[in-house]
């Protein structure tokens, strides 16, 4: 969700503005990706390096995060979402670990659509802590197959992402899923998030469509 920061600034506002903003905007894309048929959404809220902004902003992007889980979660789950996190709860609020918990389990039976959120993630982290867990559990690690490691991962049995749409001109990983997005489709817009709704999404879709994906095969052999 990139851009927030910039989308506040060109309005003279202060960052936290931005984030609010692109906080609303998530409704507003979970429900064109309902509308379209997606069934699984990540967004990148905060990643484990975000700990390295400004404490005023970190403390203010916990409070509106906590705030829009809250108030979003009845809505949500009335409409069929699965609210699912992403990362780690070390280090954050306890109101927000509360929220993130309660909204996980009120809607872990929903299966509209799964919509992630990364939060105090990091892709790098996520691939670290998988391994420790298998080895943890006693697990042969000479033996450890794709198929494994990628279970023990944040998303778990999920599919892995088919397109990662990255806003606001940036062209990089990020430590965004690095494992899982291994053969997404990427697609980047100068578009900061709060201004990427419904036109944009349809528009990301359509170059997605647009690609031929081969897996590291030949194009004439799928
Ligand atoms: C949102 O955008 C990202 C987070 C919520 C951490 P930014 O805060 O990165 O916005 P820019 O890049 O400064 O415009
Ligand atoms: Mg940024």
């Amino acid at each position: 969700m990139d851009g927030n920061g910039r989308w506040a600034s060109v309005r003279g506002l202060p960052r936290l503005a931005g984030h609010r903003a692109g906080t609303d905007n998530i409704r507003v894309v979970l429900e064109a990706c309902v509308e379209v048929g997606v069934r699984y959404l990540t967004i990148y809220a905060f990643s484990t390096e975000n700990w390295r902004r400004p404490r005023a902003e970190i403390r203010g992007l916990f409070s509106l995060m906590a705030e829009v889980i809250e108030r979003e979660t009845p809505d949500l789950h009335r409409n069929g979402v699965r609210v699912n996190h992403l990362g780690w709860t070390d280090n954050l609020p306890d109101n927000l670990i509360a929220a993130i918990r309660s909204a996980i389990r009120l809607t872990r039976r929903n299966r509209r659509i799964t919509l992630n959120v990364a939060f105090n993630y990091g892709g790098r982290a996520d691939i670290v802590r998988a391994v420790r867990g298998l080895a943890l559990s006693g697990s042969d690690l000479s033996a450890l197959t794709e198929t494994r490691l990628g279970q023990r991962l944040a998303t778990g049995r999920q599919p892995d992402p088919d397109l990662v749409i990255r806003t606001a001109g940036e062209m990089r990983l990020s430590n965004f899923l690095i494992w899982q997005a291994a053969y997404a489709e990427y697609y980047s817009t100068p578009v900061f998030w709060p201004d990427f709704g419904r036109a944009e999404l349809i528009e990301a879709l359509r170059a997605y469509a647009q690609r031929t994906r081969k897996f590291g095969r030949v194009a004439d052999a799928i």
